[in-house]
């Protein structure tokens, strides 16, 4: 599986590990999924405060601690709880991102984060002081690059005349492609683009068109591949930025999502997915 280099100088193999999903497991399945991702020479995790306050940060720290050198484990910032046990909310306040950065670095036994996503764009705090604030926490060398997540070509764009923005995470798959704008400015500007919820073409009962989810159906018999293969394997040739972040609770499925990477599409059935 050939390689990406976010922000130009950080390399990660294209197929990567959305880790939401372990949070709620027996602790064991999850340290087990979380390690069997790494031996697959998974080098790519992404996580988030939101996941369970902190929690699948810890985990992944407890599974993982020592870190490979490669390991580039990405976490996000900016939705916070209103009270110990209020709601969660969209909070990109200056101080609360300081906060949650300080608080995944200790989390993750880190003095660094490579990769550090603003979850959400929060509309009640200036753009500038939110992607402003990570700037500082990267010349102060807490994080590495910056990211955005759920955001519009506008709010890209906006981002990017204040500071790099090296990666976006939108939702996006062969069933759901909503975001194809976002992508494309990604792709023009050479942004990683990690879609969430990679795999849906694979879920029994996902949603989106029936008719697209029949021509997964058809590629993957004619490859020998599962649906969910051929979904990961149409988003990397979709696309040379598109880094799938697919998340599961169980070795067997992660073994078939890592396989997906070596899975090529020919390009009449790449197209026929895409039309
Ligand atoms: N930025 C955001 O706002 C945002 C939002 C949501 C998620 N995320 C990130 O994106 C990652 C992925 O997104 P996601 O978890 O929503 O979607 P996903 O990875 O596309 O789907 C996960 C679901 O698919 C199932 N699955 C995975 N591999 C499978 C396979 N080979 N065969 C059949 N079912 C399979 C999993 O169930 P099993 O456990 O049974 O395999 C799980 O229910 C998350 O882990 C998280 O890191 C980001």
């Amino acid at each position: 599986m050939s390689d990406f280099l976010i922000g130009g100088d950080l390399p990660v193999r294209r197929i990567g590990f959305g880790a939401m999903h372990l949070s709620g497991d027996p602790r064991d399945t999850a340290i087990t999924v979380a390690r069997r991702a790494v031996e697959l020479g998974v080098n790519l995790i992404d996580t988030a405060y939101l996941y369970g306050g902190g929690a699948n940060e810890e985990l992944l720290a407890e599974a993982l601690h020592p870190y490979p050198q490669d390991l580039v484990l990405t976490t996000k910032v900016g939705v916070a709880r209103t009270g110990p046990q209020g709601e969660w909310k969209i909070d990109g306040r200056p101080a609360v991102l300081r906060e949650q950065v300080d608080g995944a670095l200790r989390r993750l036994r880190t003095d660094r984060i490579e990769l550090l996503q603003l979850h959400r764009i929060d509309p009640e705090t200036l753009l500038a002081d939110q992607v402003g604030t990570l700037a500082e926490l990267r010349a102060a060398g807490k994080i590495g690059r910056i990211g955005l997540s759920e955001i519009s070509v506008t709010e890209l764009d906006q981002a990017r005349s204040i500071v790099d923005i090296a990666s976006v995470q939108n939702r996006y798959n062969v069933l759901d492609r909503e975001h194809e704008p976002v992508l494309d400015a990604c792709a023009r500007a050479g942004i990683a683009f990690l879609p969430w919820r990679p795999v849906a073409a694979g879920s029994a009962g996902a949603p989106g068109s029936p008719d697209v989810a029949g021509r997964v159906a058809a590629v993957a018999a004619e490859l020998d591949a599962t649906a969910t293969q051929v979904a990961l394997a149409w988003l990397l040739g979709h696309s040379p930025v598109i880094l799938p972040i697919p998340g599961t609770t169980r070795v067997a499925h992660l073994e078939e999502n890592v396989a997906a990477g070596r899975i090529r599409l020919s390009d009449e059935q790449q197209a026929r997915l895409s039309s």
